[in-house]
């Protein structure tokens, strides 16, 4: 005999530049979520799953320069493992799924940054995701400058800067101005955030917008 069928878990993501906070506020966001009863599958990208794992090491270990193009195509086989192996089954068995970065990290760093075509962008992300789409996105704003110092500090003296981190000023900056275009296009999805305010304002902030949208009320989630 089969039981109830299971409801969809929620896909939420958060985004934003270098040192923005957004693995701290998935973390916290789990925490207040557990404290209401939900479980949630706390997962990042690129990675995520083992075979996305493996493409992580390429892409942000490996020395060599990719074409942009290539590098594209790397974080969309990324993440076509990752959606299948991972985020789809948890969702499709009821659990809640926080993504640290998804689909806005490809359209700001490799569109806007790399300068890929919208269109093969686009393409990509179709490929890659099918209809698993976020219910939510968390986009936290930071002005690039303090981000990349914020990511110097967490780094330390000897750890070297990724692919991505050793970037001009004017990549991260289109960057910021992606993702905030991103926010202001659909509003329904998004929810941009200042980064530099207080964590735990930000935090409740989140909590009210995940409210908001699911009917669920986070737990208070004592400050760190
Ligand atoms: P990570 O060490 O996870 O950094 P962060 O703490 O900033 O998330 O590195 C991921 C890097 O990969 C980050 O610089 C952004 C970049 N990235 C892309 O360029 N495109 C993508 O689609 C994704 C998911 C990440």
């Amino acid at each position: 005999m089969s039981g109830q069928p299971v409801a969809r878990g929620r896909f939420i993501t958060f985004e934003g530049g270098e040192g923005s906070g957004k693995s701290t506020q998935g973390r916290l966001l789990a925490e207040r979520l557990a404290g209401a009863g939900i479980t949630c599958r706390l997962t990042r990208e690129p990675g995520g799953s083992p075979g996305a794992e493996a493409v992580r090491r390429l892409l942000l270990e490996e020395r060599q320069p990719f074409h942009p193009l290539a590098e594209s195509l790397l974080f969309a086989a990324a993440r076509a493992d990752h959606v299948k192996t991972l985020i789809e089954p948890a969702l499709a068995a009821g659990e809640w799924v926080i993504c640290d970065r998804f689909i806005d990290s490809t359209r700001a760093y490799q569109g806007a940054g790399r300068t890929v075509a919208a269109s093969v962008i686009d393409q990509l992300e179709t490929l890659a995701i099918g209809a698993c789409r976020p219910d939510l996105t968390i986009i936290l704003d930071l002005d690039p400058r303090l981000g990349l110092t914020r990511a110097d500090a967490r780094r330390g003296a000897s750890g070297a800067a990724d692919r991505f981190e050793g970037e001009t000023l004017a990549f991260h900056e289109r960057i910021r101005a992606a993702f905030r275009a991103i926010a202001a296009a659909e509003p329904a999805r998004c929810l941009l955030l200042d980064a530099t305010a207080d964590k735990a304002a930000v935090s409740d902030r989140i909590a009210a917008r995940v409210s908001d949208a699911f009917g669920i009320t986070p737990g208070s989630g004592a400050a760190p």
